[in-house]
Order: C-alpha cells, then sequence, then structure tokens
C-alpha cells in the first residue's frame, strides 16, 4: 500500500503520541475488543483478559510495539513483519475477520486519548496503515 506525505506526516505524529504508552494503550484496545466482541475471548484462553490483568497489559504492549516497528517500515511492512504473519497464519490461525475487530478497537483508543491529534485526516490515515498491518498479517494465510 502507498502512503502519500501528509498520510505518513499524520501516523508518525499519532504514533509520536501513543508510543509512550503502549502497555494502557494497548490494554485498553483488548479490552474493549474482548468487551465488543466476546468471540475474540476464544484465542487467548490461556490468558487472564481480566480489565487491569498483567496478560492484558502484556500482551497489549506487544501489539502496539509490533504497530510502532510497522509505522517505521511502511515501505517495507512485508519484511518487518514476516515472523508475525507466519505466527498468526501458520500457529494462531486466527481468523482475518478479527482483524478488522482489533484495529477499530485501537482506533477508538487513539481517538480517546489523542483527541487533538485524531483529526479527521489522521484517522483516515491511521485506519489505512492498520488496515494496511492487518492485510500483511493476513498474506500467508492460504
Ligand atoms: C500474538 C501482534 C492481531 C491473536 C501476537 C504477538 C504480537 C501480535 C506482537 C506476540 C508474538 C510473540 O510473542 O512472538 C498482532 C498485531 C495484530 C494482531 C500487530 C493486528 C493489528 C491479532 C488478532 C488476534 C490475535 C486479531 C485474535 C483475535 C494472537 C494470539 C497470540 C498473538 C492468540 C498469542 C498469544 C500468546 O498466547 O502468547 N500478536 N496481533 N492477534 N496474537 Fe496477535
Amino acid at each position: 500500500m502507498h502512503f502519500n506525505a501528509k498520510e505518513r506526516e499524520c501516523i508518525a505524529t499519532l504514533w509520536g503520541k501513543a508510543s509512550g504508552h503502549v502497555e494502557a494503550l494497548g490494554a485498553e484496545a483488548l479490552n474493549r475488543l474482548f468487551k465488543s466482541c466476546p468471540s475474540t475471548k476464544t484465542y487467548f484462553s490461556k490468558m487472564n483478559l481480566e480489565a487491569g490483568s498483567a496478560d492484558l497489559k502484556q500482551q497489549g504492549t506487544k501489539i502496539l510495539n509490533a504497530i510502532g516497528l510497522a509505522s517505521h517500515h511502511l515501505d517495507d511492512m512485508d519484511n518487518a513483519l514476516s515472523d508475525l504473519s507466519d505466527l498468526h497464519a501458520f500457529h494462531l490461525r486466527v481468523d482475518p475477520g478479527n482483524f478488522d475487530l482489533l484495529c477499530h478497537n485501537i482506533l477508538v483508543v487513539l481517538a480517546i486519548h489523542f483527541p487533538g491529534e485524531f483529526t479527521p485526516a489522521a484517522h483516515a490515515a491511521f485506519d489505512k496503515f492498520l488496515a494496511s498491518v492487518s492485510v500483511t498479517l493476513c498474506s500467508k494465510y492460504r
């Protein structure tokens, strides 16, 4: 996916705000995902999914750090996320429809915490960016 200069600027600005809070934002996004779409919990059967749990914080941190990595590799996402694509496609076999649900909840959390930066343009750019991350993570399904 191609990102123009304005989109790159929006993604960098929003990620710049979020990057210092990966644990809290990631855990909140997951908590919202599990509350709004309970079927997604089935993939995390071994974890304590209560709001505020250490598992939620740890998993949320991992997800947001991967998104941070992707934000620095907009033109090279396939390579940067290759191992994660293998994991989700071959080992976890997460149904691809779940990615949209998680991305939606990540956007909601960013909008709540950074309303000043979450302009319509930033919303569109970050949505496109997360869709690109999802497509990349689903690219090895067959
Ligand atoms: C694990 C990122 C979407 C289910 C992981 C890990 C990362 C990650 C970084 C840890 C890998 C490791 O420990 O080496 C992402 C990103 C996503 C995404 C960036 C999309 C934006 C999803 C979705 C689901 C899911 C939609 C299911 C609803 C899992 C599960 C694990 C995992 C079950 C393993 C957890 C464990 O038992 O340790 N993901 N993920 N992921 N992901 Fe994802």
